[in-house]
């Protein structure tokens, strides 16, 4: 620990000494964010060299031109440089430069390095020894990574055009310079022109009402606190807002607005329950936004600004924990931040930890407890998944230089939330929630480690306890393959009635009686349990009884579709071309996709007929995954 911090403090003190802070628009208050200088903290997906020189200011002045599908104009960087540093590298994807200065407006020559799959160019920008600050002057490439530009029939409404951002883990280099690390943080600002009558909201306050001039709206943000450049986040279209509460409201399109504020009104509720286990919300207002159907992810974090997919607008508030995940992030993601993404698990596991007990505090035990378990289902099916890999894709801190490390998402999800469980268990909860509460002081605004996790409970928590640092097996738990034996499990009863109701079914499709009491989750694990294989009669007579092929429920339908394409189940075709070419979740739309084209008799000529369709709604993420399924094989007829 003491190791970690001296080195800490020498980065910071390497970059302060000689430079006094730049940045006119920087905020008094926050100190700049030390950039971590231990090997594990080294972020092998960004070009950046902060400590030689790094950004601790950025300041955006675009237009959004929804005709050529471009954001343009500048991004004025404020830096921090050793005296000696001769260039500062920035990350870059498809951006179009068309020129660089420095605060004098002399021209600072640059060059744009080779590129490297998925992980774009550097920008490599010359410094003066006395650059302290750099305009570059750009535009977005059209097929930009994170943007989605939508038509008006693309939308809910269908009469204005509309854009959004996603910028986790590595896209926002497609359409902002700058050095695109979780591990650095900068404050921000923009000002952002749109067409007059559009609506913009981004991940940060709004300190002036928006003006509409010369046939163009201005609107204005403003983020005081050093955030990492993922966390910037933009949307465009027509929106309209409505508060939930004194600190809390609601964005979606006018069609979506009275669902949207129906469902997610417990919003203010979940932001008092969250500052009673963590402490103080931050971040001063806490807004959700609720984006057309593409939206590629049930929801994403941004600042002030939680972007959710409208299809956890279920009618029953039964699907409402994504906020509760979002919201979570607040402090653990937003506050500390997974230095390099091989620990992401620090900012995934611990928001699903604190989305469970926000849940809990909202609506009891019980539902939490059944979260929790369907949560331990796709743990063990996500650890059965990788242990073909030899299970190094089910360490919590991944080491990509492992064979088959990449970790499917679950595992920074599940395995990072049943180790806080287990710990929460053995030390006790007021032990625990007191820690962590601790543990989002002492790095709020910072990166974080996994190493400097370990170091900071040890410190704190475990305190040189001899015994509870052999029942925590807290090491085996961050760096090695697989469950600890340890691992606590919610109660084993929390579905005993839909696993017996499951086991009728497959026994002589007797349909449970009590599906119409049952929430939304207890339908998840019932469907869940089924046998993978059914005959046709078997899903008629769920069909039949349950009308699955109309489910409103997003995650139950989801869940159905899934089933009937593991059983080539014609019924429920039209049913799963509605699901894929209405929304665009990669959640939903990518297992479906792959399941149907590995499937080569009966699923994937449905796959090829439907993606076309869709495509056009889906992100870049999405279709990234999706695309390369669906290229044309040399030995089709027609194919080039
Ligand atoms: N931060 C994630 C989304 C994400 C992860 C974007 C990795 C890009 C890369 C977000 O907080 C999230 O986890 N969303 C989940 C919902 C949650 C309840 C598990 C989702 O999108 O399904
Ligand atoms: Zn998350």
């Amino acid at each position: 620990m003491r190791l970690l911090t001296a080195a800490v403090l020498m980065g910071a003190l390497a970059l302060a000494a000689c430079h006094p802070r730049s940045g006119a628009g920087q905020a008094a208050d926050n100190p700049v964010a030390p950039i971590l200088t231990t090997a594990d903290a080294v972020d092998d997906q960004s070009f950046a060299r902060p400590l030689e020189a790094r950004v601790t200011h950025l300041a955006l002045d675009l237009d959004v031109d929804f005709d050529t599908k471009r954001i343009g104009g500048t991004a004025t960087l404020d830096i921090q440089r050793r005296p000696d540093a001769k260039t500062i590298v920035l990350d870059d994807n498809g951006l179009q430069i068309d020129a660089i200065t420095d605060q004098h407006r002399r021209a600072l020559p640059f060059k744009v390095g080779a590129a490297r799959p998925e992980m774009g160019s550097p920008l490599v920008i010359a410094l003066r020894p006395d650059t302290s600050r750099i305009i570059v002057t750009y535009k977005s490439a059209p097929n930009a990574g994170a943007l989605l530009w939508l038509t008006p029939q693309q939308t809910v409404g269908k009469k204005a055009p509309f854009l959004f951002s996603q910028g986790e883990a590595i896209e926002n280099r497609s359409w902002i310079p700058t050095q695109d690390s979780p591990g650095i943080r900068q404050s921000w600002e923009a000002t952002i022109h749109v067409p007059a009558g559009m609506t913009v909201v981004m991940s940060a306050p709004r300190p002036e009402q928006p003006i509409t001039e010369g046939g163009e709206g201005v609107f204005n943000f403003r983020m005081d606190h050093p955030v990492a450049s993922y966390m910037i986040a933009i949307a465009v279209g027509d929106l309209a807002f409505r508060p939930l509460g004194p600190r809390t409201g609601v964005w979606a399109e006018p069609a979506t607005l009275p669902a949207a504020a129906a469902e997610f009104s417990d919003t203010e509720k979940m932001v008092s329950a969250a500052e009673a286990l963590y402490g103080p919300y931050r971040w001063g207002r806490y807004d959700v936004l609720v984006l057309p159907p593409s939206f590629p992810f049930g929801g994403m974090e941004n600042p002030n600004m939680t972007f959710l997919t409208p299809t956890v607008i279920a009618g029953d508030k039964s699907l409402v924990n994504v906020v509760a995940h979002e919201l979570a992030h607040s402090w653990s993601g937003n506050l500390a931040t997974n230095a390099t993404w091989n620990d992401g698990w620090l900012n995934e596991g611990m928001a699903t930890y604190a989305e469970r007990r926000i849940v809990e505090a909202l609506y009891g035990k019980k539902q939490a407890d059944e979260q929790i378990a369907l949560g331990i289902d796709t743990l063990n099916k996500a650890v059965a998944d990788a242990a073909a890999g030899g299970g190094n894709a089910t360490r919590l801190h991944t080491d990509p230089k492992l064979k088959d490390s990449d970790q499917s998402g679950e595992i920074a999800y599940e395995k990072g939330s049943a180790f806080l469980r287990t710990i929460e268990a053995i030390v006790g909860r007021p032990a625990f929630d007191a820690w962590l509460k601790g543990y989002f002081d002492r790095h709020a605004f910072q990166p974080v480690t996994s190493a400097m996790f370990l170091a900071d409970i040890r410190q704190h928590l475990v305190k040189g306890d001899t015994s509870l640092e052999a029942k925590l097996m807290l090491d085996r738990w961050v760096y090695q393959p697989g469950i600890p034996p340890n691992m606590v499990r919610p109660p084993a009863d929390t579905f005993a009635e839909q696993d017996k109701a499951a086991r009728a079914f497959a026994a002589g499709n007797a349909v449970p009686e009590d599906w119409a009491g049952w929430t939304t989750d207890e339908r998840l694990r019932f469907l869940t349990r089924l046998p993978r294989k059914l005959p046709a009669r078997s899903l008629d007579a769920l069909q039949t009884a349950f009308k699955l092929n109309q489910a409103r429920n997003s995650e139950v339908r989801f869940a159905w579709l899934d089933t009937a394409v593991a059983n080539h189940y014609d019924a429920a075709i039209p049913s799963l071309q509605q699901f894929l070419t209405e929304q665009g979740r990669g959640k939903f739309v990518m297992p479906l996709f792959q399941a149907l084209a590995k499937d080569s008799s009966w699923g994937e000529p449905i796959a090829r007929r439907i993606y076309p369709l869709a495509r056009p709604l889906y992100h870049p993420v999405v279709t990234r995954v999706l695309d390369p399924l669906f290229v044309a094989k040399p030995t089709e007829k027609g194919a080039k």
